[in-house]
């Protein structure tokens, strides 16, 4: 299993850094591993996919530099493939290849957005020389729109990802509302992003030059709260040596970001509504008000309307927070982030670990597709902190760079029935997912037969009336061991 301590060198040693990703979708057996052979000697990384379906399936959970498509496979036809990559996406670089090379279908390929078209017996000196061009023309191409993007926009967040609508609808607003003064809540579960949000709110107003003050109100003890953030003069109560600077003396002209807000007193509530009124406070035990400028922004992951009708809450204080709301969607309702959060992770943590990078700084990891797939049908009730662990994890467990399904975190793979939980007994787990149960039913049932056909899996695999291969692949999965025949 897993090693404990420093892991040995071999693992750990970065693979020669790649060129560019490679998707090569063929269902000829023979090109696909001669065009996988020669990329490779060239230090691109190649994906095969081996026909049409599992090829767009790839596009959709990873990025490439550049695609190869066949042109008859038996599935889809090579120009279906084309036209569907050219609805979803009309960048990555396309070559078409085929067996049956003909003007006619050169032209319709270039017509429905391929970059280039080979026809074989293809010279691979000049096929090399043309993925090199293309993707170095891509690269550029790609850097120029999105600087002119950052340009075009005036406001660009390099360390908050998201494309999916809802969260472009929250950067949009966040770039309109960070200039004012005005109070701002956000509310999301746990993981959201919250803090990151309130951090951009501020680094983009014209506070960005003044401090940015987070108080974990959960975490402060309620006595000490106060005067934490309103400050206090020496002798203020036992304790009080010397005088104190209150938070929020210190974020004047700044921000200051209220993290749990609806976990602070109702006494405390009293004395931050004066603040947001009269923009004053007197630290304890003082006599003098202070006067300060400060932007407040407050996060909650709890209901803090049902904490108003409850009384917990301060109705007034609420409404004043609540100038303008910020409701971060959880991940499970933007999946489509999920691939580009991923890759952010896996580079952020790449780079702190130095691991493999390519020459462009950008992580080479990536998880197998059937490792991606977990990943986008899993609920994240943590969201996008959860998520970032199980990447950071994968980065430090990872031993190449495509990352497999068994360096997902247990409880994952429980949930797919690809780990089955049992109690002392054997038995399966009170709480066991229908994926454990039917898991576990298949496991029993290929070792009946396993047994009745005598350990043979060629033999069981016809009785079972599934390809061997596919057999294989479940005993592996499922944890069987395979006894010697005849014992
Ligand atoms: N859209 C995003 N892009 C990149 N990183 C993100 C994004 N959203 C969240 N993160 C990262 O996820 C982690 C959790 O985010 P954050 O601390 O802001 O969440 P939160 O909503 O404040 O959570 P909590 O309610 O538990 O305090 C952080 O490391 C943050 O950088
Ligand atoms: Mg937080």
């Amino acid at each position: 299993m897993i090693p404990e301590g420093p892991l040995p060198a071999d693992v750990i040693a970065p693979e020669t850094t790649s060129r560019g990703r490679v998707l090569v979708i063929d269902d000829e057996p023979d090109i696909r591993e001669s065009l996988e052979a020669l990329l490779a000697s060239e230090n691109y990384r190649v994906d095969l996919a081996f026909n049409a379906t599992e090829g767009l399936k790839k596009l959709e959970t990873s990025t490439y530099d550049l695609v190869l498509v066949d042109l008859m496979m038996p599935d889809k036809s090579g120009m279906e493939v084309l036209e569907e990559i050219r609805l979803r996406d009309r960048e990555t670089p396309l070559f078409m290849i085929t067996a049956y090379g003909s003007i006619e279908v050169a032209v319709e390929a270039l017509k429905r957005g391929a970059n280039d078209y080979f026809a074989k017996p293809w010279d691979n000196e000049k096929l090399l020389i043309e993925i090199e061009r293309m993707i170095s023309k891509h690269r550029l191409e790609r850097e120029n729109t999105e600087l002119k993007r950052a340009l075009k926009q005036r406001y660009s967040f390099p360390n908050i990802v998201g494309k999916s609508e809802r969260m472009m609808k929250i950067l949009d607003l966040v770039a309109q509302v960070a200039a004012s003064r005005a109070t701002i809540l956000i509310t999301g579960e746990t993981g959201t992003g919250k803090e990151l949000i309130a951090n951009a709110i501020h680094a983009y107003s014209a506070r960005s030059e003044h401090p940015f003050v987070p108080v974990h109100s959960g975490s402060v003890p309620p006595d000490l709260l106060e005067s934490a953030l309103f400050g206090h003069v020496k002798g203020a109560f036992t304790g009080a040596v010397a005088s104190r600077k209150g938070y929020f003396e210190i974020a004047n002209r700044g921000t200051i970001f209220f993290d749990e807000i609806g976990t602070i007193s109702l006494e405390t509530q009293t004395k931050l509504l004066r603040v947001i009124q009269e923009r004053e406070f007197m630290p304890l035990g003082s006599t003098e008000t202070i006067r300060v400028d400060v932007r407040i922004v407050a996060a909650t992951n709890a209901e803090l309307k049902r904490a108003v009708e409850e009384g917990k809450f301060r109705e007034d204080l609420y409404y004043r927070l609540n100038v303008i709301n910020l409701a971060l969607p959880p991940l499970r309702d933007r999946k489509e982030d999920i691939p580009a959060l991923v890759d952010h992770f896996f580079a952020k943590y790449c780079k702190e670990n130095e691991k493999y990078l390519d020459a462009s700084g950008r992580s080479e990891l990536r998880f197998e597709p059937e490792a991606m797939q977990i990943l986008m049908d899993h609920l994240w009730p943590g969201n996008v902190r959860e998520l970032e662990n199980v990447v950071e994890r994968a980065v430090v467990l990872a031993s190449q760079t495509s990352v497999p399904v068994d360096v997902l975190p247990e409880h994952l793979l429980e949930a797919k029935g690809l780990r089955i939980r049992r109690d002392e007994s054997g038995h399966l787990t009170a709480d066991a997912s229908l994926f454990e149960i039917v898991a576990d039913y298949e496991r029993r049932k290929i070792i009946e037969q396993l047994e009745t056909s005598d350990w043979s899996q060629t033999a069981a695999a016809e009785a079972l009336r599934v390809p061997l291969s596919t057999l294989n692949q479940k005993i592996k999965r499922l944890n069987i061991e395979i006894r010697k025949r005849g014992s």
